[in-house]
């Protein structure tokens, strides 16, 4: 709850109630970081597992946090649902995808989908208003997505941008659009920082 008041508004934070409701509906997948000095919370991470049809085609981010879980199909990929990640601590994000990333790997899930918001979007409409929000989330600079978030999730692995949708949550700078984003499990591993290589005395 530090976190949603921190990093969320009044209209976008998860309430108690509803933080309850994905820990008991799915023990296993979410995750938090703590600060080891002060005991402060730094990240928290809550996904669930969803059909990747409804990952890709739902209107809003509200239709994948509310659905109801699909039954493991044996042989089927199983996917995730990023419902939320909120952080004050960049290493301390890092750490939880080092922690959880092999956790649901082992669970048996191949990848994440995620509605990640534009917060970029609010000026380049200003500076283009006649083009559509769809160009904007895949246009890139220097081969990177041109929105700082997709940049972000770029970076931990997150390659495939699936669709641009609109009234998807309420974000102000986003114009409440978010692009649905999807990253293999091993690419968002393999995107995490080495450890330092060995130092020998
Ligand atoms: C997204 C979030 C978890 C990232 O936390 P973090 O790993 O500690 O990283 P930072 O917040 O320091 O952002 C790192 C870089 O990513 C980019 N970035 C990430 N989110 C951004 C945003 N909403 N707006 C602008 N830039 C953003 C920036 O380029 C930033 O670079 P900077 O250090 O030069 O500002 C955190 O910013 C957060 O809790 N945001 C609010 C909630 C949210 O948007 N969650 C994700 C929803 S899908």
């Amino acid at each position: 709850m530090v976190l949603e008041e921190v990093k969320w508004t009044r209209e976008q934070s998860g309430s108690r109630e509803g933080l309850i409701q994905r820990i008991t509906e799915n023990p296993q997948l979410n995750a938090g970081a703590f600060s080891v000095t002060t005991g402060k919370v730094l990240t928290s991470l809550f996904v669930k597992p969803i059909t990747p049809e409804r990952a890709r085609t739902a209107l809003s981010w509200e239709e994948c946090a509310d659905a109801a879980s699909p039954s493991p199909r044996p042989g089927a990929k199983r996917s995730l649902f990023g419902i939320s990640l909120s952080s004050i601590d960049g290493d301390a994000v890092t750490a939880v995808f080092q922690f959880f990333l092999p956790h649901v790997r082992a669970l048996g899930y191949h990848e994440v989908y995620l509605g990640s918001p534009l917060p970029g979007l609010h000026a380049w409409k200003r500076a283009n208003p006649e083009v559509p929000a769809g160009d904007y989330v895949y246009a890139k600079r220097n081969g990177l997505p041109l929105d700082p978030q997709l940049r972000y999730y770029h970076g931990k692995g997150f390659h495939s941008i699936v669709a641009c949708k609109e009234n998807y949550f309420p974000h102000e700078r986003s114009l409440d659009h978010a692009a649905v984003i999807r990253g293999d499990i091993d690419d968002l591993i393999l995107a995490l920082p080495r450890a330092a290589d060995p130092v020998h005395p």
